[in-house]
């Protein structure tokens, strides 16, 4: 028996490369050894502000995005949360063994609510909630997810094993999964943050839809730091950022393309990096369009059914074990 996978995006802001690389991709690698579910996490995207002409084209440009990507509608399940209706089903039962405290020590919720709780939505403050239940529901062995949301994955194992001691074994017990190249891609403005859908400065990231001439324009303005060598430098995180992305596009070795870049200027660098990404992204956003709604759907439905009948049985468990249903 294959174990399983759980992952998820929301369909807010546009997908970058950092995305890419630090996470669709490695969807893509796990897809064959374990039985993997990937989300599109419609309803995490309304626990902030959002205009609903966009979000109903948001969910589905995120679908065409994953399977761009390589995710396999034949290998793995591709679904859109708000199809099953059970993910919000279990974020009740589970608020309700939820602790206000252990919530607000949640970081995203401080950094997110901007540290006005008078303000904050009660939708971001039970955010996690909702989270653990996609998670919660598959039975789910594995999760893989980047750093930022380790505090939310272990909150999500607390109220599992917390349920199963207080009402009987119910809830599979999530690990972590961290990939074993993880890739961290930083802004191009700012190495020291992560390149984010969020960041205000739009030139710090590649967007996954961005043109030819948009992403040749943000890697020429990209932040290089004082130093001429093309390397690989602890101390130099913006031209060791920029040759990170070249490294895993181009999938040489660190030692390969120091060794490409031998005695050539940023100039040269900037100009061949340029090439590197718009030739990756050409084919990656034809297939994009090559999903018309029809089709997508014609995915989505049986993955949303597929996904239903796994958490329609942990729902009724749940369901008897707290004694509402006999
Ligand atoms: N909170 C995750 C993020 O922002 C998205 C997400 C929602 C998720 N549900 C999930 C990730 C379940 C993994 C598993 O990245």
């Amino acid at each position: 028996m294959k174990k399983r996978i759980f992952s998820g995006a929301q369909p807010t802001g546009q997908l970058h490369i950092g995305n890419y690389l630090g996470a669709l991709k490695n969807w893509v690698a796990l897809q064959d050894e374990y039985e993997a579910f990937y989300c599109i996490v419609n309803l995490h995207a309304i626990t902030l502000p959002q205009d609903p002409s966009t979000l109903r084209k948001a969910t589905l440009d995120l679908a065409r995005i994953y399977l761009a990507a390589g995710v396999d509608p034949e290998k793995s399940t591709i679904f859109i949360q708000s199809d099953v209706a059970e993910h919000a089903e279990l974020t009740w039962i589970l608020s309700c063994i939820s602790r206000m405290g252990e919530l607000e020590r949640m970081t995203q919720f401080k950094d997110k609510g901007k540290g006005n709780t008078e303000r904050a939505g009660v939708g971001l403050f039970t955010y996690p909630v909702l989270m653990a239940s996609d998670i919660l529901l598959y039975q789910t062995d594995l999760v893989p997810v980047g750093q930022d949301q380790k505090q939310h994955l272990e909150l999500s194992r607390d109220l599992a094993e917390r349920f199963n001691r207080d009402f009987g074994e119910t809830f599979k017990v999530p690990e972590p999964y961290i990939p074993k190249a993880g890739a961290s891609i930083k802004s191009l403005q700012d190495p020291e943050k992560k390149m984010s859908k969020s960041d205000e400065n739009l030139n710090g990231s590649i967007f996954l839809l961005d043109d030819p001439d948009t992403v040749t324009k943000k890697i020429k303005r990209a932040v290089t730091d004082s130093g001429t060598t093309i390397e690989f430098d602890e101390s130099r995180p913006a031209i060791s950022n920029l040759l990170s992305i070249y490294q895993i596009l181009t999938e040489n070795t660190a030692e390969e393309c120091v060794a490409h870049f031998e005695g050539k200027g940023y100039g040269h660098f900037k100009t061949e990096l340029a090439e590197v990404v718009v030739e990756f992204l050409r084919p990656f956003q034809d297939r994009v369009r090559e999903f018309d709604d029809e089709t997508l759907l014609s995915i989505l439905k049986p993955g949303a059914e597929k996904a239903r009948s796994i958490a329609a049985d942990t729902l009724r468990k749940v369901y008897e074990r707290m004694g509402i249903v006999g």
